[in-house]
């Protein structure tokens, strides 16, 4: 069940083909990218977005692009790759998956050999394009039995199939549960600068013929206190050696108030998106955009808009992983991070 495609590649593998997001909900329009310019352009404007699909077009645009650029110079190839590599990097520091692709991607050329260096990246950028399509899959195997009849939901952003290259992290136990028949209703949370929830979890949801409630951000905690919500389920960018969570501005005050209302907080990602290596929230990179997404203002005033926030994993329930449900208590996410 993956009612559209939001990465691939065009036919030929001559590009990166994506789902335009800057367009939605107005008009569906695909597009394709050859350059690194456009690629990280991509990425950057938001035009593809979400933790695993931002990973997956760097390893197809990297691909694309160093073999438009070498044009069969396996010199000039390989030297472009690292380069390349950090620019798209760069393009959005906090999702993990991004440098994780990047750097897969670099060790397969490093062990490949020249006559099949080409041919390694496509298969490489393949292989992590199946794999998020399975991941968001076993996601929502293991997530949908979390839903029960008659459930309401609550979720943040889009963590969709628009966020990956199969249907989602967040929504993918939701399209489950849903294809299953069991009857449920989403609540989406608008997102506020630039409105990922109303945009395009909405058009998302609607289309697959789910209910779906778009509300202001700043109206999600009376939610919560009205007892309309069963789980609150979201995406994450990164998820830290200790559990905490990354992802985007409003989860934490979402996760306070779940807390406070003694309502179950799911985060759903997959392993790529854990990262071992950073050990707490706090010393993840947040990335901070453009005053002009906060629309106009007075002349002469400061514009403070990070676009993730970090939530303790105290106030998670549980992760819902492409190996399972995980419990969020110290002991039971060590032995689980162990593991991975
Ligand atoms: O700035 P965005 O729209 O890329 O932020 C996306 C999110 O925060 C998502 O929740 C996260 O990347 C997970 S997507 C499966």
């Amino acid at each position: 069940m993956k009612p559209f495609r939001a990465i691939s590649w065009s036919p030929g593998k001559r590009a990166l083909r994506f789902v335009d997001q800057r367009e939605l909900p107005a008009r569906e329009l695909v597009r394709d990218v050859t350059s690194i310019d456009d690629v990280i352009d991509a990425i950057r404007t938001l035009a593809i977005r979400g933790a695993p699909a931002i990973g997956v077009a760097a390893a197809i645009g990297l691909t694309v692009a160093v073999r438009r650029t070498a044009r069969g110079d396996v010199r000039k190839l390989r030297e472009l790759l690292p380069w390349y590599g950090t620019q798209l990097i760069a393009a959005r520091p906090t999702a993990v998956n991004l440098s994780w692709a990047i750097k897969r991607m670099l060790v397969r050329a490093t062990t490949a050999a020249d006559d099949v260096l080409l041919q390694s990246l496509c298969d490489e950028a393949d292989n992590i394009l199946a794999e998020d399509i399975a991941s968001c899959a076993a996601i929502g195997a293991n997530g949908a039995p979390l839903i029960h009849e008659g459930a309401s939901i609550l979720t943040h952003c889009n963590a969709g199939a628009l966020a990956t290259a199969g249907i989602g992290t967040a929504l993918a136990p939701i399209y489950i549960a849903h294809e299953r028949g069991i009857r449920l209703k989403v609540y989406a949370c608008e997102t506020r600068p630039l409105r990922q929830g109303a945009r395009l979890t909405a058009w998302e949801l609607s289309r697959a013929g789910i209910e779906v409630t778009v509300l202001p951000d700043s109206a999600a905690a009376s939610l919560l206190r009205d007892g309309a919500i069963d789980m609150v389920i979201v995406g994450a960018d990164r998820i830290v050696r200790n559990g905490d969570v990354a992802n985007k501005i409003g989860t934490y005050p979402l996760a306070l108030a779940a807390h406070a209302h003694h309502v179950p907080f799911y985060v759903a990602a997959p392993i790529s998106t854990f990262d071992r290596a950073t050990p707490v929230g706090a010393s993840v990179t947040i990335e901070h955009r453009s005053a002009k997404e906060l629309g106009r203002l007075p002349r002469d005033v400061y514009v403070w808009n990070p676009a993730f926030d970090i939530t303790p994993r105290r106030f998670v329930t549980s992760y819902i992983t492409d190996v399972g449900v995980k419990a969020s208590t110290m002991s039971s996410f060590a032995k689980f991070r162990a593991t991975i």
